[in-house]
């Protein structure tokens, strides 16, 4: 059995009732400091003495969450006292969950020991279960394939795409829990695609050198967008684009070689294979705002780059990076529509009955040159 320890404590704790509360905590449970792997806190302690002592002294990695993160989490004892001071209602428990790479509850061992110290300071400490890795991630398993869904889950569908957001803005140090991560892949996994070709492939990017240099490639493609966009060069330069140093989360997309799946792609066959990776992206997308978490598709780097930084074999194409993590708060409209960057259609734009509208095509100023796009733009210019 491993665990993970959260730890809230008064500022000025000291070592010796920090290591006495983790040893009750522990002893509680019937845990030995051995079965620890790791201890969450909240960032407000990021530099709090005798925590950062505590996990030196016994080797434990600790983990900061910001307030909005810890907030998520549904524990046994949120307190509106600690909330005033934190902006949590809990630290303790919701950070051992999360440090335990998990948001259920039910992973708590023991769930909040105070101690108050001789010297007058609190500690308090909560002990959560690391669950063994599952071999396959859950929600795949035992969905009914007949299920009906009721008016309340259809309206939560609904009001989930209704609220969906392409961010840009993230919660800086923030993590995403192992078993979010994995219900984000069954959603991947789900999605439909072509002939069931499953073109997308998706690299986690953890090595923070790495990241860096994906986030520079992004910088230069903004800059060179910036400059084909003429007049309002200096408005999109004015606007966030990416999240790619900021999130919690960066997953590279990358489209797979083709394998020759035939099935619905004799004639459009790159084509069909995109159009299966974005299907796939929607589903994460939608996912991800279930979570509370935002998610954000950056486009904007030269592909050869991304071949070269990702090292990827002949043929697989690089088709975006997804920022996912924590936000803040989310647009509530698109971001592009919030800062006048353009409108949303409204829906005769896009809808006719079983012929073409020619008011579609009506707008009229010349097409600008959009390399590598093989369908013929409708003779209006944007930006
Ligand atoms: C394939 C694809 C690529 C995108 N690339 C970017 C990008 O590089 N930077 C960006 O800011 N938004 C990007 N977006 C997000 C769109 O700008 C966003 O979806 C649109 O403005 C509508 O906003 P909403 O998703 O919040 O409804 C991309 C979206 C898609 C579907």
């Amino acid at each position: 059995m491993k665990v993970a320890l959260g730890i809230g404590c008064d500022r000025g704790t000291p070592l010796s009732t920090l290591e006495r509360a983790v040893d009750e905590a522990l002893a509680m449970a019937g845990l030995q400091r051995g079965q620890v792997t790791g201890v969450g806190s909240i960032t407000l302690k990021a530099d709090e003495p005798g925590l950062l002592a505590l996990a030196a002294q016994a080797g434990w990695p600790l983990h900061f969450y910001p307030a909005t993160q810890l907030a998520e989490v549904v524990v046994p004892h949120p307190s509106e006292t600690v909330r005033r001071h934190t902006g949590t209602p809990s630290v303790s428990e919701a950070a051992a969950l999360l440090a335990a790479g998990t948001t259920e509850a039910s992973a708590l061992w023991v769930e909040k020991h105070r101690l108050r110290g001789d010297d007058g300071r609190n500690a308090t400490v909560s002990v959560a279960r690391v669950e063994p890795r599952a071999a396959t991630p859950p929600l795949t398993a035992n969905a009914d394939p007949d299920r009906r869904f009721t008016a309340a889950e259809r309206e939560a569908v609904q009001s989930l795409m209704q609220v969906r957001r392409d961010m840009r803005h993230f919660t800086a140090g923030a993590q995403v829990a192992e078993d979010v991560r994995a219900r984000l892949q069954a959603a991947l996994l789900a999605a439909p695609s072509v002939g069931l070709m499953q073109p997308l492939r998706v690299l986690r990017i953890t090595a923070p050198a790495l990241r860096d240099r994906l986030a520079a490639a992004v910088d230069e493609e903004r800059m060179r967008t910036a400059q084909a966009m003429g007049s309002r060069a200096a408005e999109f330069l004015a606007l966030k684009v990416e999240g790619v140093r900021e999130c919690a989360e960066l997953w590279a997309l990358v489209l797979a070689p083709d394998d020759g799946t035939l099935f619905g792609r004799r004639t459009l066959a790159s084509e069909m294979a995109w159009c299966s990776a974005g299907a796939a992206v929607q589903n994460l997308w939608l996912t991800a705002r279930a979570e509370h978490l935002g998610l954000g598709w950056v486009s904007l780097f030269e592909p050869g780059d991304l071949h070269t930084l990702l090292a990827l074999p002949a043929g697989a194409v690089p088709l975006g990076l997804l920022c996912i993590g924590p936000v803040d708060r989310f647009y509530p409209v698109p971001m592009l529509v919030q800062e006048g960057w353009r409108q949303k259609r409204p829906a005769t734009a896009l809808f006719a009955e079983n012929s073409w509208d020619p008011t579609w095509c009506d707008g009229a100023a010349s097409p600008g040159t959009l390399p590598s796009v093989s369908l013929s733009p409708c003779p209006v210019s944007f930006t």
